[in-house]
Parts: structure tokens; C-alpha cells; sequence
């Protein structure tokens, strides 16, 4: 990364993430972004999901990725989700450095495997998880909406 860029872990749910929340997801789906209760629910007490925020020097929030374990009975596992960089910060690093950031976090934890999906039109994304390791699982994966 050229910029002074941070990789942190997000603290209290306040109206600056919500914000970006906001403007980063409609980079990523047409799926509606948290609200501010959603967003304290996932963040709160005893939660199971890890938000990583890329911030510039100014605190500007440019780019997010959430990270969530959970015990099962065949082990810890984690699922990482809602990777996404504001579209005029890509190609410089900052994807990368979130998605380390939730690999360090769960190996700190003591997680067994780590599990996301991808899909094959999103290149950059895929790209960068394969540099990163991961390898294509192949599974049936299934999905029953609810809503
Ligand atoms: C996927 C995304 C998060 C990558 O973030 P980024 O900060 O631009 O990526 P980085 O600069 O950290 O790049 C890391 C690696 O990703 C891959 N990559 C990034 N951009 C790429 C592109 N345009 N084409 C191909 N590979 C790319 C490369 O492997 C790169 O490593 P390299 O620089 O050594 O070649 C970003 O493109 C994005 O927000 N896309 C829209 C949302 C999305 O698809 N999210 C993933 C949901 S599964």
C-alpha cells in the first residue's frame, strides 16, 4: 500500500461506519445495508462476526470485510464475507490487507478453515483469494431464501 492506510477492527457501531456501510455495499450487492440497531446487533457483546475497516489517515472508511466464527461440532470455522473497497482505492493493496487481516484473526482464534464464495464473474475478487491461499472447494452449495 502506497497511502497511509489502517486495517483495524471496528469498535462500537456509530453513524461514521454506518455511513460507509452504506456507500460500500452498493459497490458489492443489491442486497439493503444494515441499519443502525442491525449494525450495533453485529457488533455488540458477545457477537460472532469481526469487522476489519481500511481507513485512510484522515479516518475516511475505504474499504470493509467481516469475518464470522462459530463453533460446530466437527470445529471452530469461519466464514469471511462482504469483502469490498471503495471503487477509487482498488488496485493498491487494500483488499488484500483486509482479507489478511481476517486470515490472522482466525488463525489467532484457532480456526480450522476458513470458508467463502465467490462468484467466477467477480475476477479481481477471485483473484485475490486464491493469492491468498485459498483453493477452490468442491462442494454442492445450497441455498434455501427465506425472504
Ligand atoms: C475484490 C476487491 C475487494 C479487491 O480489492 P483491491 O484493494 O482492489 O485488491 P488489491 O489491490 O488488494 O489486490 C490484491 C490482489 O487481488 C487481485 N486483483 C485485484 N484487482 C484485480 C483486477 N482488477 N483484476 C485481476 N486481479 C485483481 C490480484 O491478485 C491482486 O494481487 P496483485 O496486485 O499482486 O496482482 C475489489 O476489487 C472490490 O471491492 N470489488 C468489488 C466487490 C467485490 O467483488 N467483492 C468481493 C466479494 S466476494
Amino acid at each position: 500500500m502506497h497511502e497511509t492506510i489502517h486495517i483495524k477492527q471496528a469498535g462500537q457501531a456509530n453513524e461514521d461506519i454506518l455511513s460507509a456501510m452504506q456507500r460500500l455495499m452498493t459497490q458489492l450487492t443489491s442486497a439493503p445495508p444494515p441499519n443502525i440497531e442491525e449494525l450495533q446487533e453485529m457488533l455488540g457483546a458477545g457477537a460472532t462476526t469481526t469487522l476489519f475497516l481500511a481507513r485512510q489517515a484522515d479516518n475516511t472508511i475505504i474499504g470493509m470485510a467481516a469475518l464470522s466464527v462459530f463453533r460446530v461440532p466437527s470445529g471452530l470455522k469461519a466464514w469471511i464475507e462482504d469483502v469490498v473497497v471503495d471503487e477509487a482505492h482498488r488496485g493498491k493493496g487494500i483488499g488484500e490487507a483486509l482479507t489478511e487481516a481476517c486470515i490472522e484473526h482466525a488463525r489467532a482464534l484457532g480456526v480450522h478453515s476458513i470458508h467463502l464464495t465467490s462468484n467466477p464473474a467477480r475476477v479481481a475478487a477471485n483473484q485475490l483469494y486464491q493469492k491468498l491461499g485459498f483453493q477452490l472447494h468442491e462442494t454442492n452449495l445450497y441455498q434455501l431464501r427465506l425472504s
